[in-house]
């Protein structure tokens, strides 16, 4: 199923932050979006999860015209590409556990939702979202006091949650250090190759996206400046998603690096299985 952008612009009043943008993604790509802050970055991001519509242009999912989709079929789509935040959007003094299972809200009845009534079914998943993440030891405490890096992997396991067909993720290791970072996008990457599912993320650092993505896609100011895999991201390229410093110098590599570099050993943790059966009998 192919995911395409139809010469999409969004204005804000007299700012365009997307101008004229085409893009066709195939199924199960992990793409990552860089370029300078305001770029349009995060706008093209909302568009395709219809956080924010077109201006104009239009947003297909294979015979699905998203850019149309209202009421039902709206929400279907939103549940569909579940989105991923710097800033994790947990509810903070919620447990993590509820946390997560909120991202089955969308496929509940309105009724069920409000009486927070999850299945034994739903919870095992959830506990299961939560063990793939390394982080099932946490499914009790209350999600605001979590590490930034844990934050994060529960909002992932919410996503998982969802069963979606693409996972939208707007910068979700900028306010990470680079161990937290580099599980974070590990994550990702495991969910891209094992399930297939299409991973769209913007990057504030470079070498990120080399690392991670199989396809850049460079913005400036509002437009596609570069499209291409890691390989053919030259230097050249890169002057021109992030310009020049105003004294003429060109960016340096270095400058947008979070040396998210890792030895073997500090690989996440192996995970362990013991807990959580003990855990599913004592929240179900
Ligand atoms: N809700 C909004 N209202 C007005 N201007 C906006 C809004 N959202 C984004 N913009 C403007 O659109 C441009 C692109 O923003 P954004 O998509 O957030 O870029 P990025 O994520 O690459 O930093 C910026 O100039 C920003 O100020
Ligand atoms: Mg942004």
């Amino acid at each position: 199923m192919k995911f395409e952008l139809r010469n999409v612009t969004r204005r804000f009043g007299e700012r365009t932050a997307v101008n004229d943008v085409n893009l066709e993604i195939p199924q199960g790509q992990m793409v990552g979006i860089i370029g300078r802050s305001g770029a349009g970055k995060s706008t093209l991001l909302r568009m395709i999860n219809r956080l924010t519509d077109p201006s104009s242009g239009s947003i297909h999912f294979g015979d699905l015209e998203v850019s149309r989709l209202r009421g039902n079929a709206l929400r279907g789509w939103q549940r569909d590409c579940a989105m991923i935040f710097q800033q994790f959007n947990l509810v903070p003094r919620l447990d993590v556990l509820t946390n997560v299972l909120l991202g089955r809200l969308n496929h509940r009845s309105t009724v069920m939702s409000l009486l927070s009534v999850f299945t034994r079914e739903e919870r095992i998943m959830a506990i299961a979202a939560l063990e793939r993440l390394g982080i099932e030891q946490t499914a009790l405490q209350r999600a605001g006091t979590l590490s930034g890096g844990q934050q994060q992997r529960v909002a992932i396991a919410r996503a998982l949650m969802q069963a979606p067909k693409m996972v939208l993720a707007d910068e979700p290791i900028a306010s990470l250090d680079p161990l937290n970072a580099k599980i974070v996008m590990d994550a990702l990457r495991d969910i891209n190759e094992r399930e297939g599912i299409t991973v769209i993320t913007n990057l504030h650092t470079l070498d990120t996206a080399r690392g991670y993505c199989e396809r850049i896609i460079g913005m400036a100011d509002g437009h596609v400046v570069f499209d291409g895999t890691p390989s053919e991201l030259t230097a050249e390229a890169v002057q021109a998603i992030y310009g020049s410093d105003r004294d003429g110098a060109g960016i340096d590599e270095s400058m947008t690096s979070t040396s998210i570099n890792i030895p073997a050993s500090a690989e996440r943790p192996a995970r362990s299985s013991a807990g959580v059966n003990a855990l599913a009998a004592a929240s179900v």
